[in-house]
């Protein structure tokens, strides 16, 4: 079913995701597309439109009810599963990620870190371990990684995901400010916070004298 659904819905639905977490804190079991629509800036239609792709979920008069929308949008998004990650680059980001402790409660799982610094392999960062990453085809051969996050400086990033991918790592969430070259069957999400900053300097850029 995923692969028929436009990927701007699908960058849509960890949204709807955590603004139903937020519902469901506050004990509201039940939403209408016009009430859903007022709290998160997005049109009624728009909302109907997005479900519609998965076959509703609400009903006529009723609404949605929170928890079950909760529900089948996180599987829909795979949430129920347990992924398994390892972090590449054990500097100040990959560090920062490591200490980060939600992406556990939504079942991700750092099972290791890698570098090729000396002074970084054997620390370790909440339980997790920084590894030297000369041995990661030996690691990936004895452990199934779901997800890579690539966070070494852009000149490493490319050959370290060239290593994973030919480990049989499927999934990436590349943090280094490179465009990479990849395989069609690899998944890659990017992180390039310095694009973010250049769309806020567009929109201040007039006040700025
Ligand atoms: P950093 O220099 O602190 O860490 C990079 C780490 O990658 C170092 O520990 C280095 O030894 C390691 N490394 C280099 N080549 C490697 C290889 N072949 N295999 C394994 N490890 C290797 O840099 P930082 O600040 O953590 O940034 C990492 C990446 O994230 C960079 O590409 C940077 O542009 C990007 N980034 C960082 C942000 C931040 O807030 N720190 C924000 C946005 C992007």
């Amino acid at each position: 079913m995923a692969n028929k659904i436009s990927r701007a819905v699908i960058k849509r639905l960890p949204k709807y995701h955590r603004y139903l977490k937020e519902l469901i804190d506050r004990d509201i079991k039940r939403i209408s597309s016009k009430e859903l629509s007022e709290i998160m800036g997005f049109t009624a239609s728009q909302i109907r439109q997005d479900f519609n792709n998965f076959g509703g979920f609400g009903q006529q008069g009723y609404g949605y009810n929170v928890d079950d929308l909760f529900e089948q949008i996180g599987r829909i998004l795979g949430l129920v599963s347990q992924y398994k990650t390892i972090i590449i680059g054990a500097g100040n980001l990959g560090q920062a990620l490591a200490n980060y402790s939600s992406f556990e409660k939504f079942n991700f799982s750092l099972q290791a870190m890698f570098d090729l610094n000396p002074r970084l392999i054997g620390l370790n960062f909440r339980g997790v371990e920084v590894l030297d990453v000369a041995n990661i085809e030996d690691y990936l051969a004895d452990h199934k990684i779901d997800i890579a996050y690539i966070c070494t400086n852009k000149e490493a990033a490319q050959g370290v995901a060239d290593r994973l991918v030919d480990s049989g790592v499927k999934a990436l969430w590349n943090f280094a400010p490179v465009d990479l070259k990849l395989p069609a069957d690899v998944i890659v999400e990017n992180v390039h916070l310095i694009e973010d900053l250049f769309t806020i300097s567009y929109f201040i850029k007039g006040a700025k004298k």
